[in-house]
């Protein structure tokens, strides 16, 4: 029997054979993460850390049933109680039930939050679109103030800047407050009715569930209709078209570039007043590398206080696609800093026990597995990118010495093996 990962899931591994498969490797991976955690913690935010399975209802409350992911793309499973529980499509509802059963709110007015792990959509896979995918996102929880949504935006900016990643659109649009929607609901069905025959199938049906989803339609005869549709925009309250206005106006002011696209609605039922989506020209079909969007109303929903929220999250799988299309830079390997050859068989020892007192003083090293000839072993340090070569062969031994391999000068000291240590260790610090 031969075992395989399941459809839509993928490894990532320390090596990858085939080049196309470099996303798959482990270390583009730590060096975005790593990114993309400090960045977070320098704009303040806090990470937490959620089950990746939730009561389905938790979903189904906040997504809201006629959404794409909960009509059609969770992973449902009961547990040995009968429980009904979901494999989490997403992270904003477990960090709004995280925050309110924890009492963060009791910790001070404002909270901002990060999380990064995988997550479950059942959905046709493709490129860029997987079944277990990796988000990282953000939530801030307690300011409905325009700033916060600006504050929100110039972090998804700048994660993509720190990165190295170029070209991206950002699109805004205001989906107002829920009179706004009434009102733009009303005027759209109005439009939508003499064409309702020739909408699509999923159209139909979002008509009389979920009308403005509509305006997210990929179906070319729907865009064609769309063509002509209203403008959420003119149906904003004066509240609601306010805060839009001095969004973009804050935007402006900071120099992040945006195009504002009407006919953004977004995926998930809770979002309201200002959404946004990051795409890439790199990325195809499925060129949404960052979304988010303001769920004022979300945590009083979930059974917390009345608290307005705003928050974002990017697939890490479509972040390394951009930045492999853009060749953009993932840091160096982790390589060792001493690669410690043994030439004999009567040198493991010796050797073995350098390592480990190396290691024991945090200095990154590996050796030989057994004996090797001084060409492969060499060659075997360039392969680990090695700083520093340690030679004990026989003639060192008998003079209780080691012979120390500059690997990018190619120069060699003896040192005495007592010394070795030390002499390493100021090697490590002087380049540190
Ligand atoms: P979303 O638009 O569903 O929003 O997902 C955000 C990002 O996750 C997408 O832009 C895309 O990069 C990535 N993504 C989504 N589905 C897949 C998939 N099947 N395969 C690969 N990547 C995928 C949310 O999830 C919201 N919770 C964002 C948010 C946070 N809104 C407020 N706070």
């Amino acid at each position: 029997m031969k075992y395989s990962a399941p459809k839509g899931t993928f490894d990532i591994v320390s090596k990858t054979l085939k080049p196309e498969n470099f996303w798959k490797n482990i270390k583009p991976w730590k060096f975005i993460e790593n990114i993309l955690k400090k960045t977070a913690e320098d704009y303040g935010f806090k990470e937490i850390r959620t089950p990746i399975f939730e009561q389905m209802e938790l979903f189904i409350r906040s997504v809201g049933d006629s959404s794409d992911i909960i009509s059609k793309e969770m992973y449902l499973f009961e547990d040995k109680a009968q429980r009904s529980l979901a494999l989490r499509p997403e992270g904003t509802a477990p960090a709004i039930r995280a925050f309110i059963e924890n009492h963060l709110q009791q910790q001070g007015n404002y909270h901002k939050l990060y999380y990064l792990g995988p997550y479950f959509r059942y959905d046709r896979p493709q490129a860029g679109r997987y079944r277990q995918f990796h988000q990282f996102g953000v939530e801030a929880i307690g300011r409905g103030d325009p700033l916060q949504d600006v504050e929100i935006i110039d972090f998804c900016n700048q994660i993509y800047k720190n990165l190295g990643i170029k070209n991206l659109e950002i699109l805004i649009n205001s989906v107002g407050d829920s009179l706004s929607r009434e009102r733009f609901t009303k005027a759209f069905l109005t439009f939508l009715k003499p064409h309702f025959e020739h909408l699509s199938h999923d159209s139909k049906e979002r008509f009389y569930k979920n009308p403005l989803r509509i305006l997210d339609s990929k179906d070319p005869k729907d865009q064609e209709i769309l063509k002509e549709c209203p403008s959420i925009l003119d149906f904003l309250s004066d509240n609601s078209k306010n805060h839009f206005n001095e969004v973009c106006r804050q935007l402006t002011k900071i120099n992040i570039p945006y195009q504002i696209k009407t006919s953004l609605v977004r995926g998930l039922d809770y979002y309201n007043e200002t959404v946004f989506e990051i795409t890439s020209n790199v990325l195809g079909a499925q060129n949404s590398i960052g979304a988010g969007g303001r769920y004022n109303g979300l945590i009083k929903t979930l059974g917390g206080p009345d608290l307005p929220s705003i928050g974002f999250a990017t697939g890490m799988e479509r972040i390394l696609q951009t930045m492999i299309g853009q060749n953009c830079y993932f840091g160096e390997d982790n390589a060792p800093f001493v690669y410690i050859i043994a030439l004999d068989n009567e040198c493991m020892d010796v050797a073995f026990n350098l390592l480990c007192r190396l290691r024991h003083s945090n200095i990154a090293s590996e050796m030989t597995p057994k004996a090797r000839k001084m060409q492969k072993a060499l060659q075997e340090a360039d392969d680990y990118k090695a700083k520093y070569v340690v030679i004990i062969g026989e003639n060192e031994l008998t003079q209780s010495l080691a012979q120390i391999k500059d690997m990018t000068t190619r120069k060699a000291t003896n040192v005495s093996l007592d010394s070795v240590l030390a002499y390493i260790q100021k090697l490590s610090t002087s380049s540190s």
